[in-house]
């Protein structure tokens, strides 16, 4: 009986794993409602229970006690990039293009990253901590020179009436595991214990080795080529549209266009602020839409 009951469990186990590309890493984070509840909340801090000890990550950013800050300002944003009310740091950056790789197979040319890509990878290329921003909450607080260039005695101005002060201003780090992965990471962990392996999440200033962004989408598309139409058009915007009415909705696959026509860029696949298929727990990563059955790939590419 005992035995039966153990290979029943298994069997559950084994039966509700779904694949890697479907899954996130485990978060204490419940990811569903609003970007406050997913590890886009730079607080780290979760508005209802359960959430992280921010507390541990206190002396390594700043905590403006606001979710939205950490990406966007209502005044005073930077007007380097064409990113909505953008507040952060956007370091001028030459990137590794895929391009880069040589690939026989590749068809079109690849730009560097595009606005609707430098805003994650003004995070996720590790070159700027995660706190590194244009104007704080509450008044005062800003500056200029931020918009392009981190400025650490600028961030020490911040007081966390929450805890501790920020003694260093942490970003992801690439290509070493310092910055936060020097705690979420396993191999280069001082204290380690029960911070998330977050290694998988730091892309770097090479993009050799992920989709291609910055690329143009080809204008030979449609049926009996490779890829598939964006019917959806908003300004310059191509997206698919998946309802059909004729507005660019968050759970819609899409191609921005600054003005070398329509290209893919991190944000076509993403929505950094989480998409939920039917109300409840938002889609793994960020995504527009599931991955389940390689829908975002089969989004774009007909094959
Ligand atoms: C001194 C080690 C340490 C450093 C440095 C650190 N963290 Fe953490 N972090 C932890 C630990 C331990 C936890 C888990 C604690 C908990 O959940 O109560 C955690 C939890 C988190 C979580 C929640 C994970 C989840 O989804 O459950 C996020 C997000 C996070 N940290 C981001 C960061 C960022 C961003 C930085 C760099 C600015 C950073 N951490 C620096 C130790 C650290
Ligand atoms: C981790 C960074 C991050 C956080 C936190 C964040 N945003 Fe955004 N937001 C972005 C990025 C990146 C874009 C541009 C998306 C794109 O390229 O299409 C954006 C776009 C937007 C837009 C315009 C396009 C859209 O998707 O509607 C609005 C409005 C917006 N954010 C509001 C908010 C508010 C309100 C909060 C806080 C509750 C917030 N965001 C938190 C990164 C963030
Ligand atoms: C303010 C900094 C910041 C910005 C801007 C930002 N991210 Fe993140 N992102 C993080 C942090 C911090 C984590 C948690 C993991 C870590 O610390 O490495 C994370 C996690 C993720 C994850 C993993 C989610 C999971 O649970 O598996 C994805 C996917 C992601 N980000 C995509 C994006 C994309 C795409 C954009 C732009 C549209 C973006 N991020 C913008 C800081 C940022
Ligand atoms: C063509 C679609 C597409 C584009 C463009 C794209 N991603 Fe992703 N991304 C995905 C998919 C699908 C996953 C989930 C795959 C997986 O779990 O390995 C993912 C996963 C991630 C993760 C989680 C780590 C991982 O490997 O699972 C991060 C972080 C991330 N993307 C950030 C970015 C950033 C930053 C950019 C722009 C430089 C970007 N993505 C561009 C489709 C895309
Ligand atoms: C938003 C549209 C879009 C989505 C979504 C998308 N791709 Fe692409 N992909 C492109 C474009 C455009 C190219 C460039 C094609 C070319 O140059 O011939 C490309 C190129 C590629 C290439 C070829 C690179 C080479 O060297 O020839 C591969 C492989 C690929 N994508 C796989 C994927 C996978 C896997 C997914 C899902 C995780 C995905 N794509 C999602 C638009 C997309």
């Amino acid at each position: 009986m005992m035995f039966l009951r153990v290979l029943f469990l298994l069997a559950l186990v084994f039966a509700s794993v779904p694949s890697r590309a479907d899954v996130d890493i485990t978060s204490k984070f419940s990811n569903q409602g609003s970007v406050a509840n997913t590890r886009h909340n730079m607080t780290q801090r979760q508005s209802s229970g359960g959430g992280p000890s921010a507390a541990i990550m206190d002396p390594y950013r700043n905590d403006y006690q606001e979710v939205c800050v950490y990406c966007h300002t209502p005044h005073a944003a930077n007007t380097t990039v064409a990113l909505p009310l953008w507040n952060r740091t956007i370091k001028v950056t030459t990137y590794t293009t895929y391009e880069q790789l040589g690939t026989s197979t590749l068809t079109q040319s690849v730009s560097q990253p595009g606005p609707n890509s430098l805003a994650c990878l003004s995070c996720h290329d590790g070159q700027t901590a995660v706190d590194s921003i244009v104007n704080m909450p509450g008044s005062g607080g800003y500056s200029a020179a931020q918009m392009t260039a981190q400025n650490n005695s600028f961030l020490n101005t911040w007081t966390n009436t929450r805890g501790p002060d920020a003694s260093v201003h942490l970003g992801m780090s690439a290509p070493d595991n310092t910055g936060c992965l020097a705690c979420h990471s396993p191999d280069a962990g001082f204290v380690g214990a029960g911070a998330t392996d977050f290694r998988a999440f730091r892309i770097g200033t090479d993009l050799t080795n992920d989709h291609p962004v910055g690329v143009t989408f080809p204008t030979n598309n449609g049926p009996g080529t490779d890829f598939n139409t964006p019917g959806g058009t908003k300004g310059s915007t191509k997206f698919y549209d998946r309802n059909g009415n004729n507005h660019m909705d968050k759970d819609e696959i899409r191609l921005y266009d600054s003005g070398a026509g329509p290209k893919v860029e991190c944000a076509s696949c993403h929505d950094p602020h989480g998409v939920s298929p039917g109300g409840g727990a938002f889609n793994p990563t960020f995504l527009r839409v599931s991955n389940t059955g390689s829908a975002v790939c089969m989004t774009c590419h007909s094959k």
